[in-house]
């Protein structure tokens, strides 16, 4: 499994496809992101602006991107800035991006080193008019932690409080909404790689193991082709099945329990999710495979119901209906129930309680707004589930899957998912 390499030419036309929704007399700026301290003297691994990423393909700390496409001086209309290698830092950190390499990666031609930034972008601020600046718009992050975004932000208005400021958020979430070829090729490399996770561990897990070993089979897998967790990976045996966010991942997976497996690789930047359940002893009871089955059911129904048009909201909605419906069959809800329900508390909820789909690329839940309709090009999770805290487990599938024109393809429909395919690939 390797990363698809990434060509100069798409950040060249992720940057030209930004620059059409920008207004005239513009100038963009994008930070990188901080390099976070630890508690003492260390720091943790560098996270890239996704944003940034997505317009160079730059993944050096301290980067500035400075797009300005009516500027008067043509060599100005896109600059990147960079740190300047020296010594020292050859010494510590090892290698730094020369002038000359980072344009090879980003396909700026104009590359200059970072101290040189304060004189440009005061040239620039004094010709334009409309500056777009960056901010964490996730519509669900909880945003406390400044960035360097946050703080140029802050320093800039200072300086030039009669400029007209604009959101850069929302052009960036819809140039990321849609995925280009490249970036599905690169989400479907990811998807594979967590596939092959998967097949390792369905070969792997036993009664007595602990959730951290198979945490750890997982990670063997997917460090060895450069890949990495995509997000905090969720091993949850018997009543943990039900807690969503569990992540603890420390206790004994007993013979007769489900184990909740929500883990998948990222690769090359780009992120994949996916959920399956397994029996812990290698074959499903019967209670079990009932719920499981009625949970395929609907992730196939979701998986066909994503189509160009809907919200994400709308997918939600649907997938409430099949669930209670589900659950009336599986003796979890009664129908006088759901006549009664109240439209703004539906009863399922108490077996399903979450979103089924959220966008995936570049973050594992990418930039979206919930108004947004899904459109050709979107890759989304389908990710329905019944929580049985009651009977002690609960079913959670979840794919990664693209919409197109002609309805969906499914990028990981290569991986085991019905129940009779795992019992024989965990009774070998
Ligand atoms: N693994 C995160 C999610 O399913 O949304
Ligand atoms: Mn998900
Ligand atoms: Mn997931």
């Amino acid at each position: 499994m390797k990363a698809v390499p990434i060509r100069a030419a798409l950040f060249t036309l992720n940057r030209e496809r930004l620059v059409k929704k920008l207004l005239p007399r513009s100038l963009v700026v994008l930070n990188a992101n901080d390099l976070m301290p630890t508690n003492a003297d260390g720091s943790m691994g560098h996270l890239q602006n996704a944003d940034l990423f997505y317009l160079t393909g730059v993944h050096q700390e301290e980067t500035i991107l400075l797009l300005a496409p009516d500027a008067s001086d043509p060599s100005q209309r896109e600059v990147l800035f960079v740190r300047q290698p020296n010594e020292h830092l050859a010494i510590w950190e090892g290698h730094k991006l020369t002038k000359e390499q980072a344009t090879a990666i980003s396909g700026v031609k104009t590359v200059k080193w970072l101290s040189e930034f304060p004189v440009v972008f005061r040239t620039l601020m004094c010709e334009l008019e409309n500056v777009y600046l960056n901010s964490n718009e996730h519509q669900r992050a909880d945003v406390t932690v400044g960035t360097r975004d946050v703080r140029f932000v802050r320093d800039c208005q200072k300086k030039f409080p009669l400029h007209c400021y604009r959101r850069l958020a929302s052009l960036m979430h819809e140039l990321r909404a849609v995925k280009s070829e490249y970036e599905i090729a690169a989400i479907k490399a990811a998807c594979d790689l967590t596939g092959e996770g998967f097949r390792r561990v369905l070969k792997f897990v036993k009664p007595g193991m602990n959730e951290t070993e198979v945490e750890a089979e997982f990670a063997h897998e997917f460090i060895r082709h450069k890949g990495q967790f995509a997000y905090p990976p969720i091993i949850a045996s018997g009543a943990n099945n039900n807690i969503l966010h569990y992540n603890q991942n420390d206790q004994i997976c007993k013979k007769g329990d489900l184990l909740l497996l929500d883990v998948a690789a990222g690769l090359g930047n780009y992120m994949s999710d996916l959920t399956r359940t397994i029996p812990v002893s290698g074959k499903f009871s019967r209670r079990q495979k009932q719920v499981y089955n009625a949970v395929l059911r609907i992730f196939r129904a979701q998986v066909a119901a994503c189509v160009p048009g809907k919200t994400t909201k709308d997918l939600r909605l649907e997938c409430e209906e099949r669930t209670a419906k589900e659950c009336v069959d599986l003796g979890l809800l009664k129908m006088s129930e759901l006549k009664k329900q109240k439209s703004d508390a539906p009863a399922v909820k108490k077996f399903f309680m979450h979103g089924v789909s959220h966008p995936i690329g570049l973050d594992v839940h990418d930039v979206t707004y919930n108004h947004f309709k899904i459109q050709p090009g979107w890759v989304l999770t389908v990710e329905p589930a019944i929580y049985i805290p009651a009977e002690g487990f609960g079913v959670r599938i979840e794919n990664t899957v693209l919409v197109t024109e002609n309805g969906q393809l499914d990028l990981m429909a290569d991986i085991p998912i019905e129940a009779e395919e795992i019992e024989a690939l965990m009774a070998r």
